[in-house]
């Protein structure tokens, strides 16, 4: 099969298109064909060596989120047969995973009706840390979340799911998903300059918890290296009054210097449940382009410009 491979570390052009044995499942995981394949800015992270310690040795496949048709199953799987369409994380210790003809998964849940295979392979990721990050934050029904670097696909997600359990969200983002965010009933301003002053107006005060999803330059693990977004956790602080109150999934180094939360453990267990709302038209993630594999060095350039507006996806 074909599969987007790396077998050294580095910038993304350590990636290359191999003809390569498929992967066999292990007991609980199945395999698919891959119809789509979301990128995200952990992608790069991973070719770069971060988890090199914890995972086997080079080569490696890219590609951590996956929907196509179940193709394999492995021991002890129930609740999914062969020709069934699922979406879910791609296993990525091995030397292929999820940008490939056939992936392994260890977790999935049923696409849903009325939902494109492309729709569910940007689902994962965006999803799994939004839930995560709005739980570990404990931010309840009724009060006040600022969503900073809302135009991220994690971000939107947050306001989705934050709207969705009865919070009321001021979203900082960029003009690209602006209009979208306040179609999903956020309050939304610029991010950079003036951008507390202009939150603090919009909540009449301080917000109650405010959650950073804006992407950083640095490896997401690494206190030792500094991140260019990093100058807005302390605008956080001081808008919830608290560095308790303040989440971020991205600026790790900053956060360690200012006793602001992180999340980092991946949790899939409410696959299901994103399945239920994507169905339901409360979970969506926006598409910005797609690309095939051989196009991987284009869709890696505008992946790490910053500027992706959406999710980027490799299409099979
Ligand atoms: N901890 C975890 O488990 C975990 C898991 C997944 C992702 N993450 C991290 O979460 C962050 C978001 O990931 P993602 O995949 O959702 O990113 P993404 O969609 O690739 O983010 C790109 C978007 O970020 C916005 N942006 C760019 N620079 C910004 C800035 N300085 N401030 C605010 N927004 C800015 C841009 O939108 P505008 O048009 O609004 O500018 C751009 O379209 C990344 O740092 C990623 O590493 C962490």
């Amino acid at each position: 099969m074909k599969a987007l491979q790396f077998d050294r570390f580095g910038s993304p052009d350590v990636i290359v298109l191999r003809d390569v044995p498929q992967p066999e499942p292990g007991p609980g995981q199945i395999r698919i064909a891959v119809r789509a394949c979301g990128l995200t800015p952990a992608d790069w992270h991973v070719v770069d060596g971060l988890l090199a310690d914890q995972l086997p040795p080079l080569p490696r496949g890219l590609g951590l989120e996956v929907a196509g048709t179940v193709d394999a199953l492995g021991d002890g799987v129930d609740g999914v047969r062969i020709g069934d369409r699922v979406f879910g994380p791609a296993t990525f210790d091995g030397p292929t995973a999820g940008a490939a003809e056939y992936a392994l998964m260890p977790a999935w849940a049923h696409i849903p009706d009325g939902v494109t295979a492309e729709q569910a392979a940007a689902l994962p990721m965006a999803a799994e840390t939004a839930w995560r990050a709005l739980d570990d934050l404990g931010i309840q029904p009724g009060e006040l979340l600022l969503v900073h670097g809302a135009g991220t696909t994690v971000g939107e997600a947050a306001v989705r799911f934050a709207r969705h359990r009865g919070i009321r969200v001021i979203a900082t983002a960029g003009p690209t998903r602006a209009a979208a965010l306040e179609e999903l009933g956020a309050q939304v301003t610029g991010y950079g300059e003036g951008m507390a002053e202009r939150v603090s107006a919009l909540a009449g005060g301080r917000v109650d918890r405010a959650l950073d999803t804006a992407p950083t330059g640095g490896r997401i693990d690494r206190a030792d290296q500094p991140s260019p977004a990093g100058g807005s956790l302390p605008a956080l602080i001081e808008l919830t009054g608290d560095p308790d109150r303040v989440l971020t999934v991205s600026d790790f180094a900053a956060a360690a210097g200012l006793g602001v939360r992180i999340t980092t453990e991946i949790r899939y267990d409410k696959m299901d449940e994103f399945a239920r709302l994507a169905g339901e038209g409360i979970l969506a993630v926006p598409v910005a382009r797609t690309y095939t594999l051989e196009q991987i060095q284009e869709a890696a350039e505008l992946s790490q410009s910053r500027r992706p507006g959406g999710k980027l996806l490799l299409v099979l």
